[in-house]
């Protein structure tokens, strides 16, 4: 078994070094700051004594685990290693340094990857000298828990360091998607509307928080509705994504953030863990009801719904991923419950296209635009994933 480097024990680097170390090998757990590598050791020993009390590792099994991580103050005290994953904090130029120091550190068949959520690839791996080793490795949180893990190759990456970093991670258990270097990946990118969308139509006043959140989860089956998820993953870390998505898009208006959402980060309503977002979290707080209006409720989930298809048919048409990938990534990545390109085989291509059709000349934004491929698959009579009949 080769050993692995970590560096960044943060929350990320935490959970990818109890998952290398779950998988058997020797894992050197690297931070710059002794605190932060201490509060990683305290945090797995919990999560490993929780496991144990609740049966599912044994006593011993938690013991080697926890043995097997080596929590390092140097670079220079990775012994060895065949890969590894960097998960500092999102800052370009810090990730370029420390890319530019390990390389001389490493062996130099070892795999470098980081796991950055928004940076490009192409850029951090253009500082090693050979860049054909680099490549993204993106974790979802917890990385314990999360099974998709999202592999992005950069111009530079050889594809034998491709093929087995793939192989690595799913000997680990994970489900691996194949994503282009492009801003978001598959899932940032893909699931941006079901934010956007219905924050959007809160903002029409089409109907509020609590009525789309019903609509989504009761019509639309998904797992949680957007804004409960807004409130849960924080509203200032939901809106820099969505920012930053924006700015790397070069501001296309598909991606535009919400001034709803900029606001209620800014005033400190940040979700669940400032006790107020969309909703209100204190004690004793009463928080309005949905109106159950099943007319309305279908029109919410459809407009969201095909927003989310468009953007699923654009990636595909840009060559972002397979699709196959993008329908897995959706599904094991954000739980929805259903791949979008199927969905849309399911919906019908030709009432995808008239639905955008139908957005895009009433607002007349470019954000409505239809994709060209879902144009031309209506044209052609097509269907994802078969022949229409
Ligand atoms: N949090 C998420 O939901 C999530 C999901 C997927 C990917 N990511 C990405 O993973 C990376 C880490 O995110 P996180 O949430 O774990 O951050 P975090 O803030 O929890 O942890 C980052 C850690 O990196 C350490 N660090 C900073 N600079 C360093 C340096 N130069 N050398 C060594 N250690 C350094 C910090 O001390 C800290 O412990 C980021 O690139 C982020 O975009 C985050």
């Amino acid at each position: 078994m080769t050993n692995v480097g970590v560096i960044g024990s943060g929350a990320m680097g935490s959970g990818i070094a109890q998952v290398a170390a779950t998988a058997g090998h020797t894992v050197f757990l690297y931070d710059n700051n002794p605190a932060a590598l201490q509060r990683s050791k305290d945090k797995l020993e919990k999560i490993m004594n929780r496991l144990v009390e609740k049966g599912r590792v044994d006593e011993a099994t938690a013991q080697a685990i926890q043995s097997r991580i080596h929590y390092v103050d140097s670079l220079y005290d990775f012994k060895e290693p065949g890969m590894v994953i960097e998960a500092i904090v999102e800052n370009l130029e810090v990730k370029r340094n420390v890319f530019e120091q390990l390389e001389l550190i490493v062996p130099k068949d070892c795999i470098i990857a980081t796991n950055t959520s928004s940076l490009s690839i192409a850029a951090i791996a253009a500082v090693c000298k050979d860049p054909g080793r680099v490549l993204g490795i993106h974790f979802f949180n917890p990385a314990p828990l999360m099974k998709l893990v999202e592999i992005i190759p950069a111009i530079q990456t050889d594809s034998a360091v491709l093929e087995q970093a793939c192989e690595r991670i799913e000997s680990w258990g994970k489900i691996t998607v194949v994503a282009k270097d492009t801003p978001g990946f598959i899932v940032n990118r893909v699931a941006r509307p079901f934010y956007g969308e219905a924050l959007r139509i809160l903002e029409e006043g089409l109907a509020d928080a609590a009525t789309i959140d019903w609509a989504m989860t009761e019509i639309g089956k998904f797992k949680m509705g957007p804004f409960t998820l807004m409130d849960y993953i924080g509203n200032d870390v939901n809106y820099t994504v969505t920012e930053t998505v924006f700015q790397s898009f070069f501001f296309d208006p598909r991606y535009k953030p919400s001034f709803t959402q900029k606001r209620l980060s800014e005033a400190g309503y940040l979700g669940r863990k400032s006790g107020r977002g969309y909703y209100d979290y204190r004690d004793g707080a009463q928080n309005p009801e949905p109106d159950k209006d099943k007319k309305l409720g279908q029109e919410i989930v459809w407009r969201i719904l095909v927003m989310l298809i468009n953007e699923a048919a654009d990636a595909l048409y840009l060559n972002i991923a397979s699709r196959e990938d993008i329908d897995l990534a959706m599904t094991k990545g954000v739980n929805y419950p259903k791949g979008l390109l199927q969905w849309a085989d399911e919906k019908g291509i030709h009432h995808c296209v008239e639905t955008m059709d139908r957005l895009h000349h009433e607002y007349l934004e470019d954000r409505y635009r239809c994709s060209p491929l879902l144009r031309k698959m209506a044209r052609d009579g097509m269907k994802f994933y078969e022949e229409a009949e």
